[in-house]
């Protein structure tokens, strides 16, 4: 065969783009000094595509943005500015009840605490056939069998025996697993992740990080992983954007970003992770103070307050997202084009 007619993997087009995503929520106490609106800067102008078959996580300390991202793209809020691109088709300001539950049926997501999502007095089977009769993915005579697919297909077996029990008498691994189960069942594209292990006992994250790593080769589900824990991430993600106080500092594939980290605050994470390969326990990343609420910010870099690095510079200018080499982009003066 000659080298030409090698086969050349060509990648997914997106299924989902994000560009200058944008979040503000109007500050309590509402007016500032000069009556005009303040305004707490959730989420500022964050870029990333979504691609079936690949993870990216977006990682952060608690207040950094990510669960805001998380639910613009599912359209609970609308956000500020930005676009989200669906399909090819907008759908930053869909309004229409219907467009809104077609979409959120592709766009399906996952919570911290599947306990939560479960209501206590009705069985397994209950929730997995809801959505499959809401959304007509079957016909009726084929709802049960699917139900117990879907069940096997997240680790739960025997499904039959999975299917009658209540919340309660599962485990949370087992309960998230039905949480998934449950979103599986209208067969989304894309599926949001809202630190689906960080309730869950450590021993078996792995066993749900390992689940999302199958489902999204086995369905070519393009996954949003949003956790606090870096090492988490190194672990699944194909992709990764590490944001801090509502804007990305870092972004690009895991192996780059991970393997060669520049922005102070990625290497702040990075540092907290006891072993790198063992990972996933969660242990409290050091430094000074925490992510500020950031209402309507000055022209400055937002990490200045922790930064080991800190120049002038970094206090009177915020610096751009710049690309370091292919792919990897950092928000940092140390780094030519910020
Ligand atoms: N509805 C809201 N109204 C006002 N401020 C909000 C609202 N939602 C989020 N915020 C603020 O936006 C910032 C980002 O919050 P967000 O919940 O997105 O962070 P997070 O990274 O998901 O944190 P955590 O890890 O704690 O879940 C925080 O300062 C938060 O106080
Ligand atoms: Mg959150």
């Amino acid at each position: 065969m000659s080298a030409q007619a090698l086969p050349v993997e060509v990648a997914a087009p997106p299924v989902m783009r994000v560009e200058g995503l944008t979040m503000h929520f109007p500050a309590g106490g509402g007016v500032g000094p000069f009556g005009t609106r303040r305004w707490i800067h959730a989420v500022d102008d964050v870029s990333f595509d979504l691609t079936p078959g690949r993870v990216t996580a977006l990682v952060g300390e608690s207040g950094s943005g990510k669960s805001t991202v998380v639910r613009c793209l599912a359209r609970l809020y609308e956000p500020t500015a930005g676009t989200i691109m669906f399909h090819g088709e907008d759908v930053t300001h869909l309004k229409q009840r219907k467009e809104l539950l077609q979409y959120r049926a592709q766009v399906q997501m996952i919570f911290q605490d599947p306990f939560g999502s479960l209501n206590p007095v009705k069985t397994v089977e209950h929730h997995i056939e809801r959505p499959l009769k809401i959304h007509h993915i079957v016909p009726r005579n084929e709802i049960h069998r699917r139900v117990l697919d879907l069940l096997s297909s997240v680790g739960l077996s025997p499904a039959q025996e999975f299917a009658a029990k209540y919340p309660h008498q599962l485990s949370g691994g087992q309960r998230q697993r039905v949480a998934i189960a449950r979103t599986l069942a209208v067969e989304p594209t894309v599926l949001l992740a809202d630190e689906p292990i960080s309730m869950l006992d450590v021993s078996i994250r792995i066993g749900i990080l390992n689940l999302m790593h199958e489902l999204k080769a086995s369905r070519n589900i393009a996954f949003l992983y949003i956790t606090h824990d870096i090492a988490s991430a190194r672990y699944i993600a194909d992709d990764v954007l590490v944001m801090y106080a509502g804007q990305v500092v870092e972004q690009g594939p895991t192996d780059a970003v991970l393997q060669n980290p520049l922005h102070p605050y990625t290497r702040l994470l990075l540092s907290a992770v006891p072993n790198p390969e063992a990972g996933l326990t969660g242990r409290r990343i050091q430094g000074r103070g925490e992510v500020p609420v950031v209402i309507d910010p000055p022209e400055a870099c937002r990490f200045t307050a922790r930064c080991p690095n800190v120049m002038d510079r970094c206090r009177t200018a915020m610096p751009r997202l710049a690309e370091v080499e292919p792919g990897h982009l950092v928000r940092c003066y140390l780094y030519p084009n910020s």
